[in-house]
């Protein structure tokens, strides 16, 4: 069985073919970064237009480099939202003319369902009950999930996504978009002791995130030094410290989470599970509480299609189909 995955719905033009759903035949992705990154962000009518240029070629790849023609497709998944609206209607506009033209059916994504699904793209490990904590740059999300597609959300943030402090220091830094990757590289050259910024727990034993704090306290900071042009020389100390309260906090939530449900398995997805710090903290904190944790390859963290393709063959498997009216969302 050979389903299509698609993938519109912020800066990444992603197809894949996925067999069986286990196993990838071919996993492309077109990324915008250099398009958005003088801007600091994801300039949304830029995006939409992007997608509809690459979208075509990026499928063809994707269907030669599997070996498949268009009648050996199964069905179509497609990213339905969350995400800009824009942008995924191209990608949902392109799965429903496909849908319809092959007679196949179309598969609708939540885009959140697809992080989590890229933590089960290697069906061997899949452990339920599990905590997973899904960070990207629109989402700090902490699930409880009973086994695959009963999910419960204990905790969220109640300001800023983590991957979006990411991405708004870096643009108060001026080293553009997106500021996970760089922040992630030029911290690791820094003392994260060294300049220490505030931690926000919230009530006793909340599961919620809150990153806007330290948003606040990083412009503070950069307003006491007297400018970006004053912190060149501890820059490296200064990400790293930033840094390390975001991380910090996410690990900390995500145990508390799992000693609370007894669960011994914890996993970790979107674009910030590709953070370096975050991945060893977490690694280091479960060998010592005997969890298992996993995060999904290092390129499957931020946006692609592989974790569309897998969740949307669940939705086929117990014949969850979309209507052809399906709208962005
Ligand atoms: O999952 P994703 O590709 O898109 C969304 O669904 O949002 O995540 C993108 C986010 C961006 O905020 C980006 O800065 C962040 O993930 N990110 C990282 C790293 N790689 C990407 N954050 C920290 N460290 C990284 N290595
Ligand atoms: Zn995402």
């Amino acid at each position: 069985m050979l389903l299509l995955g698609i993938e519109t719905s912020c800066d990444e033009t992603a197809a894949a073919v996925l067999e069986d759903g286990r196993k990838l035949l071919s996993d492309i992705l077109s990324s915008q970064a250099d398009l958005h990154h003088p801007y600091g962000g994801v300039v949304p009518e830029l995006a939409s237009r992007r997608h509809i240029e690459v979208l075509d070629h990026v499928v063809e790849t994707a269907l030669t480099k599997a070996g498949c023609r268009l009648n050996d497709l199964s069905a179509i998944s497609v990213t339905s939202g969350p995400g800009l609206a824009g942008a995924l209607l191209v990608g949902i506009s392109f799965a429903k003319a496909m849908a319809y033209s092959l007679q196949i059916p179309l598969l609708a994504v939540h885009h959140l369902e697809g992080h989590i699904a890229s933590i089960f793209l290697d069906p061997s490990e899949a452990t339920f009950p599990c905590i997973i904590l899904v960070v990207s740059g629109g989402h700090t999300n902490l699930y409880f999930i009973e086994e695959y597609g009963r999910c419960r959300l204990l905790g969220q943030t109640r300001d800023d996504a983590a991957g979006e402090a990411f991405d708004k220091a870096a643009k108060m830094l001026g080293l553009g978009y997106p500021g996970g990757p760089v922040i992630d590289r030029l911290a690791q050259f820094g003392d994260a002791k060294k300049i220490r910024f505030p931690r926000a727990f919230l009530t006793k034993g909340s599961l919620d995130f809150s990153f806007s704090g330290l948003k606040t306290a990083l412009l503070y900071h950069l307003e006491r030094q007297g400018g970006v042009d004053n912190v060149k020389d501890q820059l490296h100390d200064l990400l790293a410290g930033f840094q390390e309260a975001i991380v910090d906090v996410l690990v900390a939530k995500t145990f508390w989470a799992a000693e609370k449900y007894h669960v011994k398995t914890i996993g970790v997805a979107g674009g910030v599970a590709a953070n370096t710090a975050l991945r060893s903290k977490m690694q280091e904190r479960a060998r010592k509480s005997e969890i298992a944790i996993r995060f999904p390859s290092l390129r499957l963290c931020t946006d692609n299609a592989a974790m569309i393709a897998l969740a949307g063959y669940y939705q086929y498997r117990i014949g969850r189909f979309a209507p052809l009216e399906l709208c962005p969302k």
